[in-house]
């Protein structure tokens, strides 16, 4: 059986790293560790993903005229990645500050610059992609009124649209109907649902708050513990691999390209999370975005 193309349309960054054993408060200076730069970015990390994992993958982002976009197209192209729908912007190329802590939490602010520039009319113009790709995969690292009008093309014309929320923001209402899976952590369903989401049972009732939007599916994503499939009947708990984290950059991004590879080659659901449990639990391992993202030689499964 042939997979299914997946177009990944989001963000790409240069990540920017520093080690501290804890994270700042406002106000506070702390010493950190070594300071590494590396590629990152929600988009360019699921497309990364899931193109090492097996996919048919093209990438569609912004980046700057400058010494980062030309490095991350760079990149890019030495993945294997489809870029021939990778656009350019007069801003600079998007950067994130990172900080990871001895316990491998990270806080991130990231300076989106060109990627606040992939416009609707950019999305127009990538129209026979979005029409002609089986899995649409969407963040919230873009400009929202081009993340509707991606998915409500690919829905329209028959692909499977998903969406991680990361990170959360306002949506509106509308881009819900677009989704048939919709991949949040427990926080950002919480925030999308309006309700307390702690464990398997509050994330389950929060999940049909979503279907009742408009949602087809859902897996929340639930960090160490593991990942729980909604998807109507009764949920599933698929757990994580225990493993010794020391930074969680890209885990969530890891998990989606690999399940969305997954899904491309026909398994069912339970069997994608399975997969993308193994492949998130690699990623943590190592420190970095892209830098930790496995290969499909790297998972037993
Ligand atoms: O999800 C991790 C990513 O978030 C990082 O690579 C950083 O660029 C931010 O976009």
């Amino acid at each position: 059986m042939s997979k299914k193309t997946i177009l990944v349309v989001g963000s790409s960054n240069t990540d920017m790293t520093a080690k501290t054993k804890n994270l700042p408060r406002p106000g506070e200076t702390v010493l950190g560790g070594v300071f590494t730069m590396g590629a990152g970015g929600k988009g360019a990390n699921q497309a990364v993903a899931a193109q090492r994992l097996g996919g048919n993958v093209q990438f569609i982002c912004k980046v700057g005229r400058d010494m980062f976009g030309d490095n991350a197209v760079k990149q890019y192209e030495a993945e294997g990645l489809d870029t021939s729908g990778i656009l350019r912007s007069e801003l600079p190329s998007g950067v994130a500050l990172i900080y990871v802590d001895e316990h491998a939490e990270n806080c991130i602010v990231v300076a989106s610059g060109a990627n606040g520039d992939l416009n609707e009319a950019d999305i127009e113009a990538s129209r026979g992609a979005l029409e002609h790709c089986g899995i649409l995969l969407l963040q919230l690292e873009s400009p929202i009124p081009s993340v509707l009008k991606a998915a409500k093309i690919a829905h329209e014309a028959g692909a499977m649209v998903v969406l991680n929320p990361a990170p959360a923001c306002e949506l509106p209402e509308e881009l819900f109907r677009y989704i048939d899976l919709f991949i949040p952590n427990e926080t950002e369903l919480s925030t999308f649902s309006g309700l307390p989401v702690e464990d398997a049972a509050s994330a389950e009732i929060a999940a049909a708050v979503m279907q009742g939007k408009g949602v087809g599916k859902l897996i929340v994503t639930m960090g160490s513990k593991g990942a729980l499939i909604c998807e109507g009947g009764p949920a599933i708990f698929v757990p994580a691999h225990k493993v010794k984290a020391v930074d969680t950059t890209a885990a969530g991004d890891t998990f989606c390209g690999a399940l969305c590879v997954a899904i491309s080659e026909g398994k069912s659901l339970k069997e994608a999370a399975e997969f993308a449990c193994a492949a998130s639990a690699l990623t943590v391992q190592k420190m970095g975005a892209q830098n930790s993202i496995p290969f499909r030689k790297d998972i037993n499964i």
